[in-house]
């Protein structure tokens, strides 16, 4: 199998560098790879990087990730995570490739507080979701054979997330605070790229579990309590470690005014996944624990 990992270096496309090594032959490149287009901002170019690979599988983790940054820049936005990826469709359905994408929960407006699943009705509340959702529209529109898999809150070992940050402020200050009325559950790189090789093998067999997942970690959590719970294993894990904060303040959303609004309900059902493709997503601690381990 000739697999092209498009967005090699960020968390999820990291990742999969790993995962997919075992799948087959994989080509991956990044925006300034030299040999090979690999930026998204020049759709014609990524499709002759398409012609002349000739994959039998596309696996795509580049995206315009700043959610802020796209409020100002939504032609961009819309060229990367709309435009490219349905230029990368069309060409995936000519050369009869599987296409694997990722999406967001933030296709949603988080009203409510039941978990969505995937037929619940989308309304994006920034560029981001809104650029993120015409990605998927495209794919699904052009014919080919996709995977989509809608995720939320991301975090890897590599690179700046979350939980760096709240270690970082924790060690400066006394005193976090920290946004309590956004749930969601944050969900390992490591895991997306597992279910997806998992899953690239199973619509091999399966064709008929096509199409678009829920894909997070099991269980549910808000930023404040993700922030209790990274000091308070941080603290357990390594008790050398000189933490400063002695207190986690919740607040609203509204205490940190941001560019892009975004969904206060992030929770995903994950069944359909977990069904069809005979796979367990283990609760967000799980993971958020490993990732800590790494990198204290
Ligand atoms: N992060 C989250 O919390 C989250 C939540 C829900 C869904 N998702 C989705 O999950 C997928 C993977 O996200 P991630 O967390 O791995 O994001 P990420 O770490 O920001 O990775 C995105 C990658 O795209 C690259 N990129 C930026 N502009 C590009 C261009 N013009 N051409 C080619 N590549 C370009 C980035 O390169 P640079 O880093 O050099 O800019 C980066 O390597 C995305 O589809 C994202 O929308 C993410």
């Amino acid at each position: 199998m000739r697999i092209l990992l498009l967005g090699r270096g960020g968390q999820v496309g990291w990742e999969l560098q790993r995962s997919l090594s075992v799948l087959g032959e994989v080509i991956s490149l990044d925006y300034d790879s030299q040999d090979l287009c690999g930026d998204f901002s020049n759709p014609e170019g990524m499709a002759q990087t398409l012609r002349s690979v000739r994959p039998d599988v596309i696996v795509n983790a580049a995206a315009h990730t700043a959610v802020d940054k796209a409020e100002s820049e939504p032609e961009l936005a819309r060229l990367l995570n709309a435009t490219t990826p349905g230029v990368l469709a069309q060409e995936a359905k000519a050369l009869g490739a599987l296409l694997v994408h990722y999406s967001t929960d933030y296709v949603f407006d988080g009203s409510g507080d039941a978990a969505r699943n995937e037929q619940a009705a989308v309304a994006p509340l920034s560029v981001y979701g809104q650029t993120k959702l015409e990605g998927e529209q495209l794919i699904a529109a052009s014919g080919c054979r996709y995977l989509i898999f809608r995720t939320s809150w991301v975090y890897a070992a590599r690179g700046a997330n979350f939980a760096k940050t709240m270690l970082r402020l924790a060690k400066d200050r006394e005193t976090l605070t920290v946004i309590n009325d956004q749930f969601g559950a944050p969900t390992g790189a490591d895991l997306l790229a597992d279910v997806t090789a998992h899953a690239i093998r199973h619509v091999a067999q399966h064709p008929e579990h096509l199409g678009l997942y829920h894909c997070v970690a099991g269980g549910e959590t808000t930023w404040h309590a993700y922030a209790q719970f990274v000091v308070n294993t941080a603290r357990q894990q390594q008790p050398a470690l000189e933490l400063k904060v002695q207190s986690i303040e919740p607040v609203p959303t509204s205490a940190f005014p941001t560019p892009a609004r975004r969904p206060l309900n992030s929770r995903l059902n994950t069944s359909q996944l977990q069904t069809n493709f005979g796979l367990q997503l283990p609760d967000w601690q799980h993971g958020v624990a490993r990732m800590l381990q790494e990198i204290l």
